[in-house]
């Protein structure tokens, strides 16, 4: 079994034993009660069994909408934000490369985004595409009401009508919403359109494993068994272990709360592979999200190195001393590259011609944790094997599990987002909305 791993082999200046000893009671009971469901938040841990119990026709039905449109559209349009957004992104670009030259099989659509920003110049640029292909929608919002996504379905879906009529437009648009409430859970009834229900249980940064993230990335042509599989799996590790030491995510949550308590209060997850950079995305939103309120979290930040060691290494080499570093680093590539040798070497690194450009990577990786550990800056780092769906569904969950302990330990509801609201009302009265202009 391809099995991410846990290192804390950098660690041991920066935290002792008897630290992570200290801190263990109070990381079980969090275990506790996020498995009893009876802490902060306790209305939305639909997403603890969820690979588990993720309905077989819900997958089903997936793969038949797959098969119906993958037959007709060459792009997919995946309307969203934030949660309803950032997984499905973070698994596609993990798995297609930054390029998309690593697909599973072209014959699948090509994905593309909409609904995550107002910019009016991206929505001329992706309008452009669509009156040239062939193409097919998923509009997802939990609310139904998100005014990004909203705005974008409006646009789209006119185009969509006007490109094929009415009737085909509805046959290739699927929402993905409430069971009962919202505009686009009314708009989906009145037009007829295929949907798929996100729980009320889930909030939306913990719902990548429903349709939300699940439906996009099997458009993409990826396999949904396997990531469901590996999250699965992953479940069990986290559920099953009580030990601190041997649990990864329990240990994840204690060392990143020992950490803070000492004044880092910034986690970097850093990657040395272009194509995780949306897995930082969403893992920043996880954490962001469900940690920074109260006026307490762990601020997350993400850099992709080696590019960003050329930028912000020197800050985290040399600057303020308020950050820790989460490595993830890969351990196989799915694909050879030789480096050329070179007669006249006018370059200088034929030294290098005999290696591969992953056993350079990993070099740079060591090189570079152990500088940021002289620099100061304790290092955490989890292995993937490799990335694939499997190794992706144990990450996901990984962080999942990870994230709701340290919340507990945190002391704050993990599962809420009040803030995220202010802005909203701001831009309402600024824009006029009925019922907000009067505020
Ligand atoms: O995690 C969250 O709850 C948010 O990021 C939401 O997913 C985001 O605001 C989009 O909300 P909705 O799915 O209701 O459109």
């Amino acid at each position: 079994m391809k099995t991410i791993q846990f290192d804390t082999q950098h660690l041991s200046r920066f935290v002792d034993t008897n630290e992570l000893k200290s801190l263990s009671a109070e990381v079980l009971e969090a275990k506790r009660t996020l498995l009893a469901g009876n802490g902060k938040g306790a209305d939305f841990l639909g997403w603890v069994p969820l690979p588990a119990e993720i309905p077989a026709e819900v997958v089903d039905g997936i793969k038949a909408d797959v098969e119906r449109l993958a037959s007709k559209a060459k792009v997919f349009v995946v309307i969203g934000i934030g949660g309803s957004y950032l997984g499905a992104r973070a698994v596609i670009e993990a798995l297609q490369g930054e390029l998309g030259g690593l697909r599973a099989d072209s014959r699948f659509p090509k994905v593309v985004y909409a609904g995550h920003t107002l910019s009016e110049d991206y929505y001329h640029e992706l309008m452009g595409l669509l009156d040239s292909e062939d193409y097919a929608v998923a509009v997802i919002s939990k609310s139904g009401t998100t005014t990004e996504p909203a705005v974008a379905f409006r646009i789209v879906k006119a185009h969509l009508e006007q490109k094929y009529g009415r009737e085909e437009a509805a046959a290739r648009i699927v929402a993905i919403t409430d069971a009962r409430k919202g505009a686009l859970h009314d708009i989906a009834v009145e037009e007829g359109y295929r949907m798929y229900v996100i729980p009320d249980n889930v909030g939306g940064r913990f719902s990548v494993l429903t349709p939300v993230g699940l439906l996009p990335i099997a458009m993409a042509g990826f396999d949904i068994d396997r990531l469901l599989q590996g999250a699965r799996d992953m479940r069990k590790v986290c559920i099953d272990s009580d030990s601190v030491d041997e649990n990864p995510a329990l240990l994840y949550a204690a060392l990143r709360n020992i950490l803070y308590r000492k004044g880092k209060k910034v986690e970097m997850l850093v990657n040395f592979e272009p194509r995780l950079k949306y897995i930082s995305e969403w893992w920043k939103q996880l954490y962001g999200e469900s940690e920074g309120k109260e006026g307490k979290g762990i601020l997350p930040h993400s850099l992709c190195f080696t590019t960003d060691l050329h930028s912000m290494g020197q800050y985290v080499q040399e600057g303020e001393r308020l950050m820790f570093e989460t490595v993830l680093s890969v351990k196989a590539p799915q694909f050879g590259v030789a480096i050329p040798w070179d007669e006249r070497n006018l370059d200088g690194i034929n030294y290098l011609q005999s290696k591969s450009l992953t056993e350079i990577n990993h070099n740079a990786e060591l090189g570079t944790i152990l500088a940021h550990c002289d620099g100061g800056v304790p290092v955490l780092r989890i292995e993937l094997p490799g990335i694939d769906e499997y190794v992706l569904g144990q990450l996901i969950y990984f962080f999942e599990f990870a994230c709701g302990v340290s919340g507990y330990v945190l002391g704050v509801n993990p599962f809420d987002q009040p803030g995220v609201e202010a802005y909203k009302k701001n831009m309402f009265r600024l824009l006029g909305k009925p019922g907000y202009a009067e505020k």
